[in-house]
Parts: structure tokens; C-alpha cells; sequence
């Protein structure tokens, strides 16, 4: 499986683990996402990340029935945008590398299109440090 030379550690494994089974759906999707960033209350800062991944994705909605855009493939993508974030440590600048190759890996297990997939992880990789 080609990766972007991120190393996951044995908390994530597991998370991936847990979810082999997850069907293609966005509650499905947005659980995965709770769990990667993992938001304790020691990790307030990933409780502001997952919310801020559910408000991009409630946006995602929006833009996609305005222009025509398919719907779940772009929530899904806004989701999974910053899975990454408590994977990456104290180097927040690898986080979208991190989030494309975690999402990359998530979509392909639970045997999301290839076509979707592709498009959707391209997005993640190029994503503006925010
Ligand atoms: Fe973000």
C-alpha cells in the first residue's frame, strides 16, 4: 500500500483494527475520526480539532448541493481532512501528510471507490497548514 512515509503508532493500529468493519457511511466515518484524534480530557485540543472537522464537513454539505457536488465523497473528504492531527505529535506541519495517508488507508479497508478515494486524498495531501 503506498503511503507518504508516515509511521503509525500501535494506538492507531488498533483504532484501524477496531473499525475494519465500518460500512462506507458518514456515522461510520465521523466515529473513525473521534477516535483517531482521541479527544480526552487531557487532549482538549483534539476535541477542538474534531469539531472543527465536523463544522468543515457540515460546510462540505452546503458547497456540495450549491455546485452540484457529490455529497457524501465531500463530507467524507472534510471529515477525515485532519485524522491526522494527533498521529503527527508536535510537528503539526506533517498533518495533512499524515491525514491523506491515514484517510488513504481508512477508505481503501472499508473499500471506499477507488475514484472518490483518489480525488479525496489528493485534496488532503495539499491542504493549507490550518
Ligand atoms: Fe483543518
Amino acid at each position: 500500500m503506498e503511503t507518504f512515509g508516515t509511521v503509525l503508532s500501535e494506538r492507531a493500529l488498533n483504532i484501524f483494527m477496531r473499525h475494519a468493519h465500518d460500512d462506507k457511511t458518514i456515522p461510520s466515518v465521523r466515529s473513525f475520526v473521534y477516535d483517531m484524534l482521541g479527544p480526552t480530557p487531557d487532549r482538549g485540543d483534539m476535541l477542538y480539532r474534531y469539531e472543527h472537522s465536523l463544522r468543515a464537513a457540515e460546510n462540505a454539505a452546503v458547497i456540495a448541493e450549491a455546485e452540484g457536488l457529490p455529497k457524501d465523497d465531500l463530507i467524507i473528504a472534510c471529515l477525515l481532512h485532519d485524522v491526522g492531527y494527533r498521529e503527527c505529535g508536535d510537528d503539526f506541519k506533517r498533518h495533512p501528510f499524515f491525514s491523506a495517508d491515514i484517510a488513504k488507508r481508512y477508505l481503501e479497508m472499508i473499500g471506499y471507490p477507488q475514484e472518490p478515494l483518489r480525488e479525496m486524498v489528493r485534496g488532503m495531501k495539499r491542504q493549507l497548514l490550518i
